[in-house]
Formats: structure tokens, C-alpha cells, sequence
């Protein structure tokens, strides 16, 4: 498995993915084209044997003093081998501010573990901020 800057190119196989790692939170068409094309995001690939089997993607807001790591996403057949984590250390490692910030569903314990792992902490809820009414956790970190 390496980790390569994604770019339009991967539109058609971050598609499939997406909707192999979201189902009903898949971005729309618009918002892969611009997480894959806007200069200032960074956009990572997993590759394995030529295919994606995951993605991330960081948008920095220095101006703020923070960025957002805005997607995170790893093949469900690849999921639990370190990947997901490898790629979430490569994007925070890309993104040149001091604190990380995340959204995630609250009922989405996997992924909330990796975080706090990581070192995130919640720092707010959004209430019914996913469409079917779930509340957001948001989560924060100060890199080291
Ligand atoms: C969240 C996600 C990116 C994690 O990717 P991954 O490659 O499976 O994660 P890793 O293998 O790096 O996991 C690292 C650690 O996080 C924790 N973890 C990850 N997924 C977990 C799960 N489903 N249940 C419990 N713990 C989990 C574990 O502690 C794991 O270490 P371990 O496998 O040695 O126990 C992946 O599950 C995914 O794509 N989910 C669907 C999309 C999604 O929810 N994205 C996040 C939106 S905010």
C-alpha cells in the first residue's frame, strides 16, 4: 500500500469508493470534483495494486489558525490493516497549521476511536448536523 497525491484523474474510482465507504453520506458528484481540484486542498490516495482503497483530504483555513481533515474514507474490504490511520497521519502531516479539527457521527465509534487514538478530543456537538437528524461530534487536535 503507498500514499500518492490524488488528482482529477481519480474522480471515477473516488466515486466508487465513496459510495463504498458512505452509502447515504456520499458526497455529491460536485464536491469530489472540488475536494480533487481546489489548489489549496490535500488530497491523499491509498493505492494498492493500482487501485484506491482509501482516501482523505484536509482543508486548511490558516487564516483561522486550523484546518479540517474534510473526508476520510477506507474500502470496507482494506478496513482494520492501519490504513486509515496511515492516511490520516499523512494528510495532518501535509496540512501547515497548528490544530486539526473533524466532524464525525456520533454513532460512528470505530472511527471516533481512531481519532482519540490519534489524539483528538470533542471539543463541541452540532446538533442534527447529518441529514437524517444525527448530531455531529467535533473533534480537535493540537499537533505536536
Ligand atoms: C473510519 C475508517 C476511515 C478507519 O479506517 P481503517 O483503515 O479501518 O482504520 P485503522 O485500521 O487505521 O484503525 C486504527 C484503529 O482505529 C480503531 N478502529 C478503526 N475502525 C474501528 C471499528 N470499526 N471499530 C472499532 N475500532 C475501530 C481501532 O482501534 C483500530 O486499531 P486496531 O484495528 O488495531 O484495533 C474506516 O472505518 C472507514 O472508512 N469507515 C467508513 C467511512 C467513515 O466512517 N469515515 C469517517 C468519517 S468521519
Amino acid at each position: 500500500m503507498e500514499i500518492l497525491t490524488a488528482s482529477l484523474l481519480d474522480l471515477n474510482a473516488l466515486r466508487k469508493l465513496e459510495s463504498a465507504c458512505f452509502d447515504k453520506d456520499s458526497w455529491p458528484f460536485l464536491d469530489l470534483i472540488a475536494v480533487l481540484s481546489f489548489p489549496e486542498v490535500i488530497r491523499l490516495k491509498a493505492v494498492d495494486d493500482n487501485q484506491m482503497i482509501g482516501f482523505a483530504a484536509g482543508d486548511p483555513r490558516p487564516s483561522d489558525g486550523f484546518a479540517w481533515i474534510a473526508t476520510i474514507g477506507v474500502h470496507p474490504h482494506y478496513q482494520r490493516r492501519g490504513i486509515g490511520r496511515a492516511l490520516l497521519r499523512a494528510c495532518e502531516s501535509q496540512l501547515n497549521v497548528p490544530r486539526i479539527k473533524l466532524t464525525v457521527r456520533m454513532s460512528n465509534f470505530g472511527a471516533v476511536a481512531l481519532y482519540e487514538q490519534e489524539g483528538y478530543r470533542t471539543t463541541d456537538i452540532w446538533k442534527a448536523y447529518y441529514d437524517d437528524g444525527e448530531d455531529g461530534v467535533v473533534m480537535e487536535k493540537i499537533k505536536v
